[in-house]
């Protein structure tokens, strides 16, 4: 397992701890949280009592496999705690989400969620977010309008493709990384992100995580929202 991995399941493993018997588990979407859902089974295995709610089709379909028990979000009003990886975080454990293009489940989740856990490799540790481009995702009939908006905000957009044609999420959108530089104001950028008609969702998560755990080698380093 190379440095990276070991890290995303050395965060993974110290983030199930937190999970107690009877919880409603949300379980996030990625590689990192791929660790996750795979210790949950573990546990699932040995007797612990819980159900989770998946933050993408892909989650779903794995999580089943392993033998997780799902519940439908629309069907639960309150979440535990909610496993999930991030693209970048900071120092205030605000959040840039949705390489995955799950941005938008994952978003309602963790708003859902009594204590949002954030597992990372050392990689995502940032002093300013912005490097990692912020996902939108988009109603197809509001792109042009939508990348209208995103210049009046400095920013830039670029619809993300899969092999060659628009990626299109599990609610049938597509996804725009929108450029905006280093941001030094995440709290303003997400206001003025959510002011935007035809973007159903934007990747900064500001002020929705409790817990960030990175793995460090074979440490973990924990940092706790104030
Ligand atoms: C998916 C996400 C992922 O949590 C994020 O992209 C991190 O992914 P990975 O753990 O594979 O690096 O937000 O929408």
């Amino acid at each position: 397992m190379d440095i990276k991995d070991l890290e995303k399941k050395v965060a993974a493993l110290e983030a199930v701890k937190y999970i107690k018997n009877n919880d409603i588990v949300g379980l996030g979407t990625g590689s990192t949280a791929f660790f996750a859902i795979e210790a949950v089974a573990e546990l699932v295995k040995n007797g612990l009592k819980i159900k989770a709610v998946p933050t993408s089709e892909h989650t779903a379909t794995l999580a089943t496999s392993l033998g997780i028990e799902l519940l439908d979000m629309k069907d639960v009003h309150t979440i535990d705690i909610t496993i999930d990886g991030a693209d970048e975080f900071d120092s205030s454990l605000n959040l840039i989400k949705g390489g995955g293009g799950a941005h938008f489940r994952e978003k309602i989740i963790a708003s859902l969620t009594k204590k949002e856990i954030i597992i990372a490799d050392s990689g995502k540790q940032v002093e300013m977010l912005g490097k990692f481009k912020v996902p939108l995702e988009v109603v197809p009939m509001a792109l042009n309008y939508v990348m209208q908006e995103l210049r009046k905000l400095n920013g830039m957009g670029a619809v993300r493709l899969k092999n060659g044609i628009p990626f299109i999420t599990d609610n049938g959108n597509y996804i725009v990384d929108g450029d905006f530089g280093l941001i030094s104001h995440p709290a303003l950028l997400s206001e003025n992100l959510n002011q935007v008609d035809g973007i159903l969702a934007h990747g900064l998560f500001v002020n929705l995580t409790a817990i960030v755990i990175m793995g460090k080698g074979k440490e973990t380093v924990t940092y706790v929202r104030h």
